[in-house]
């Protein structure tokens, strides 16, 4: 785990963009493995600043977000697949056709069970994820495997924690329904990734990144198996390194 720690959160997404572009423009068939959530918002920024300036084409980048919603579909300005057109993929050149987000909403059990299984035959005949963009959730987690996930997870419906919810809720209408279920690519998923960025701003990040960095692997703190993985880069500001030994 390469640690790296940096002044601001500008600095982060900047550093981060950076690695995305180090392998959008050094491979022939790059895959990305995107996120969401206020942490990646400043990143998709600077790509878009970054594309616009011509130092980047996507034309051929396939990306694979980590999760979705259950309950309210792409149309939903919550749901992830439409906060990646707004933020990413709408500005730059990317074929829409090859953005995948989990298909989750308004199918039944087997067809949700299906949908996950497809999930990672998409992925693997992409032919794997080459960079794996990763935010951290104050308890912990790494896409929506909440704690106590299995390390060997595949992509599944989970069920959100209460922390998760109510850390989330700053997005919905105090009115508008907010989904307890979402589809998350498993922690065994994110591990086969061949390279991940781990991004974390913000002090109320500073106790699930210490648990990430310098605890011992558990599936209390999902992220704390990122240790593992050989080639795993979390990029902090400050902050977010604030209670790190
Ligand atoms: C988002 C995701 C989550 C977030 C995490 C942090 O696709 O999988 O794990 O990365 O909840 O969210 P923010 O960045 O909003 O603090």
């Amino acid at each position: 785990m390469r640690i790296v720690i940096l002044p601001t959160p500008s600095h982060v997404a900047e550093y981060a963009a950076d690695r995305v572009l180090d392998v959008v423009n050094g491979y022939k068939n790059p895959v990305l493995g995107l996120a969401t959530g206020s942490t990646p918002v400043e990143l998709y920024k600077v790509l878009v600043t970054r594309y616009q300036a011509e130092l980047v084409s996507f034309e051929h980048v396939k990306s694979f977000n980590l999760d979705e919603y259950i309950g309210i579909d792409g149309r939903h300005q919550q749901s992830y697949r439409y906060f990646m057109n707004a933020h990413l993929f709408d500005h730059i050149d990317i074929n829409m056709a090859n953005t995948h987000v989990p298909l989750a909403d308004g199918l039944d059990a087997k067809e949700l069970a299906l949908s996950a299984q497809l999930y990672e035959n998409n992925i693997k005949v992409a032919g794997g994820i080459d960079l794996q963009i990763l935010g951290v959730g104050i308890n912990g987690h790494i896409g929506f495997n909440e704690p106590t996930s299995s390390f060997a997870s595949r992509t599944r419906i989970k069920t959100l924690s209460q922390s998760t919810v109510e850390a989330n809720q700053r997005f919905f209408e105090a009115d508008e329904f907010q989904p307890k279920l979402a589809m998350t690519m498993g922690i065994a998923t994110i591990l086969e990734s061949r390279s991940i960025l781990l991004m974390a701003t913000g002090e109320q990040k500073a106790k699930a990144v210490k648990h990430m960095i310098e605890g011992p692997i558990s599936s209390m703190w999902p992220g704390s198996i990122l240790q593992q993985h050989a080639a795993t880069t979390v990029v902090l500001d400050e902050a977010a390194a604030s209670e790190l030994a």
